[in-house]
């Protein structure tokens, strides 16, 4: 969602806030702008659309602002107020030359919008940051950081927050309150972001701050406080990706990229995790004694969107090898519909940002009902990461394109090795537990396989690039990756998609089958595959048009198809992830060939960090 940069040090500004700014574009924006101290005044800049519109106004200031070494700048990604550029940030508070930017929402924004319209404050946006900024002016006496302090006071919401004073040159002050801020920390500089994405360039030293912190930064001095309690020290940690990372490394796009980074991305989420010689996974960061694995009476696992389906892989291997009972949910309707948990139930959250709103949530309930709670999560530091205590990280590395991919498989890499160490507790023999070692370190070598195949999907790709409509479907441990299919080919390509179970199809969507609505059926050999392939002549009895799914060398469903992507042989529970690489890949070429924006699809964010 929204981004923040801020900079404070020895050399200009403004090349290192349009710099972290373009590395945030990938997390959703409409607009943008920046804020930088000069002699006299505050100058701020802001245009609707790409940073690149930014560039374009900032070049007829011809060098004006080049000399600042201090500033901030923001990507928003509209949440009150459409994305114009009154309503991009950064905003000026009043009279006193304070800028500000602001990631989050101010839920009494209302209230104290009227109550400073009578304070005489005239509003130029609609938008809530708007009204943080006139509020830390009405309380500014000379000193930033105490009028930030009094005006968190009356704020009720959630912030990350970056701001400048014109009377205060050469000072930043950020603050954190459910949203994230991490602070970099360089020679004789500062460069404070959102996302360590945009600091790695700069620095690896960074500090995340926690929520109700607020720091004051001057150059490399930093004093961070915690908003009632007084001066607070935060460990510094080292970001252990490079810069690299997260540049499209001569790809087309970073989805294309992230993709083919996958046989890596899974062999770093395995690493140091599979004991061969036990037959069992070692997730030390899962932190269970032998009594509370013994103990374990469910597993629930929440989630949104890619992390959602990854989850219900994980619901499928939890039962089927160790046989706990396991459920998935979506994070939002598990939040607020009261679940029952019970102390001896495993809650697992799902979440490549670690910042989700609605997973951030129900990690808090499940905490407050006394369940044992785990973060499978991607970003290191992250909120979730953080709360959950027993997090494993999944070292997939930064995930730049909005639609999800790496993160997936590296999920359902994790997933597996849950499975097979509540299982290796309960039923499963060490020799079981080899052979499902073997398995799940074989997944890399099965996504190469699939990568190999596509210049082949790129051609069948052109054969589905004009239809209106699509359904995605699957049996067992393939009906997550329909769902899975059915989102990436909507999210990037805009053609409507639904993933149903292949039973289903018959239970309504089948009406809506015609020749301009194709099927795209998971049809890998393994229990059910006999009934997938009686569906998928069902589908064409319709005039749909199918490609299949299908194993390597298996001639029967090849012919039962109309068009088909070879998988490696592996078992259905491994075959998730070729699986869902090739629609990945198939979704990709089609929205390609459709000219769309792939790693920034309209209207998506990379962080849902409202709800
Ligand atoms: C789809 C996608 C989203 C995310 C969802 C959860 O490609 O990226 O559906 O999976 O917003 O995000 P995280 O995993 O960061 O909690």
């Amino acid at each position: 969602m929204c981004g923040i940069v801020a900079y404070t040090g020895s050399r200009p500004a403004l090349p290192v806030l349009l710099s972290g700014l373009k590395r945030l574009e990938y997390r959703g924006y409409d607009s943008s702008g920046i804020a930088v101290e000069t002699p006299d005044k505050i100058a701020v800049r802001k245009a609707k659309g790409k940073v690149s519109e930014l560039v374009n106004l900032l070049d007829s200031d011809e060098g004006a602002l080049d000399q600042s070494t201090c500033g901030i700048a923001h990507t928003r990604w509209a949440t009150h107020g459409p994305p114009t550029t009154e309503n991009a940030h950064p905003h000026a508070g009043g009279k006193n030359g304070i800028a500000l930017v602001h990631n989050g929402i101010i839920e009494n924004h209302r209230a104290l919008r009227q109550k400073l319209e009578g304070e005489g404050y005239i509003f130029l946006s609609e938008t809530d940051t708007e009204v943080l900024a006139h509020l830390v002016d009405s309380k500014y006496e000379g000193s930033l950081v105490d009028a930030i302090t009094s005006a968190l006071g009356e704020v009720e919401g959630t912030y990350g927050l970056a701001a400048v004073a014109h009377a205060e040159p050469g000072k930043l002050v950020v603050a954190r309150r459910g949203s994230p801020i991490v602070i970099g920390l360089g020679e004789n500089e500062t460069i404070v972001a959102s996302d360590a994405s945009a600091i790695i360039k700069y620095t690896r030293q960074a500090i995340y701050l926690d929520d109700n912190d607020i720091a004051c930064i001057c150059g490399s001095d930093l004093d961070i406080r915690s908003l009632g309690s007084g001066a607070v020290s935060r460990a510094t940690s080292e970001i252990d990706w490079s810069a690299d990372a997260a540049e499209k490394g001569g790809y087309e796009h970073y989805m294309l990229k992230e993709i083919f980074e996958q046989p890596e991305s899974i062999r770093n989420t395995l690493r140091g995790r599979m004991d061969a010689d036990r037959g069992n996974a070692i997730l030390s960061g899962l932190n269970l004694s032998p009594r509370e694995l013994a103990d374990l009476y469910r597993v629930l696992i929440v989630g949104c969107g890619t992390s959602m389906n990854a989850g219900l892989v994980g619901e499928y291997a939890i039962e089927d090898f160790a046989g706990v009972l396991a459920e998935v949910e979506q994070a939002a309707e598990f939040r607020y519909r009261n679940p029952i948990i019970k102390s001896s139930d495993l809650v697992v959250a799902i979440s490549q940002s670690g910042e989700t709103a609605d997973t951030l949530a129900a990690v808090r309930e499940a905490i407050d009902k006394g369940a044992l709670v785990s973060g499978l999560v991607n970003t290191v530091g992250s909120t979730i990461a953080r709360e959950t205590g027993r997090g494993i990280y999944l070292h997939a590395g930064p995930e730049i394109s909005v639609a999800s991919t790496k993160a997936f498989t590296s999920q359902v890499s994790v997933l597996l090795m849950m499975a097979l160490k509540f299982a290796r507790s309960r039923r499963m023999s060490r020799e079981e537990g080899r052979q499902m070692v073997r398995e799940i370190k074989a997944i890399p070598e099965l996504v190469e396989r699939t990568l190999a195949q596509n210049d082949h999907i790129a051609k069948v790709a052109e054969r589905y690039l004009d239809c209106t409509s699509a359904f995605f479907i699957g049996r067992g441990y393939l009906y997550p990756v329909a769902l899975e299919g059915a989102l990436k080919l909507k999210e990037i390509s805009y053609i409507h998609a639904e993933g149903y179970h292949a039973a289903e199809l018959k239970h309504g969507p089948i009406a809506l089958l015609e020749a301009s609505v194709p099927v795209i059926a998971l049809c890998n050999k393994g229990p059910g595959q006999d009934k997938t392939l009686g569906n998928v002549a069902e589908c064409q009895a319709r005039d749909s048009r199918v490609l299949g799914i299908v194993t390597e060398g298996d001639t029967e469903a090849m012919a039962a198809v109309d068009d088909y992507i070879e998988v490696p042989d592996c078992p259905l529970h491994t075959a998730v992830v070729p699986s869902t690489v090739a629609l990945q890949l198939l979704s990709y070429h089609i929205a390609r060939l459709r000219g769309c924006a792939i790693d920034q699809p309209r209207n998506l964010a990379k962080s849902v960090t409202v709800e």
